[in-house]
């Protein structure tokens, strides 16, 4: 059985990382989305919320599951049985990062290895970070993310205080 991580922050989950995830889905036997508890800058969303809002993304792929880590990535792959880091690559501004998360990552463990999904040409410019800016300034979200993440980024960004 062949078990693959999709890992990230998710703040909040895009539709480009849905189609990445369906797009695992339908190569490994399973596939687990690891939400990272702490991501280096203050999440927008709580961990809650994020993980409530991958679940009910993902609610329609049978062999998807949804948990949250604090560890390091190839110690929750390990823990899961998994032996493949799956991650979505936009645009050549990704690689270099990606690829410095990718050798980091084999480093620690060898056993384990990351295959890149290019992402879907009608997502290559959708971004969590560009998500978080419109959200922030009310723009319209349509065909960015699900419904309920615009309804849920809108009530998070109209409670803070700046
Ligand atoms: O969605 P993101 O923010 O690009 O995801 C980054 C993530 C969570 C996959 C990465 O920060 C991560 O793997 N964090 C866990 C800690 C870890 O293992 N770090 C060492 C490898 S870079």
């Amino acid at each position: 059985m062949q078990i693959a991580i999709c890992p990230g922050s998710f703040d909040p989950i895009t539709n480009g990382h849905i189609d990445v995830i369906e797009r695992a889905a339908s190569i490994f036997d399973k596939v687990i989305i690891g939400i990272a508890e702490n991501v280096t800058k203050k999440p927008s969303l709580g961990l809650s919320d994020r993980i409530e809002l991958v679940k009910n993304a993902c609610a329609h792929l049978e062999n998807v599951a949804v948990e949250s880590f604090d560890c390091l990535l190839v110690e929750f792959a390990k823990r899961n049985q998994a032996n493949i880091i799956v991650r979505g690559l936009r645009a050549v501004s990704d690689f270099e990062h990606e690829f410095q998360m990718a050798q980091l990552n084999h480093k620690l463990d060898p056993s384990i290895e990351t295959m890149f999904i290019m992402a879907s040409p009608k997502y290559a410019y959708l971004s969590s970070s560009a998500v978080r800016e419109i959200a922030k300034y009310g723009g319209c979200l349509t065909s960015m993310v699900p419904e309920n993440v615009e309804i849920a980024l809108k009530k998070a960004f109209s409670q803070v205080k700046y």
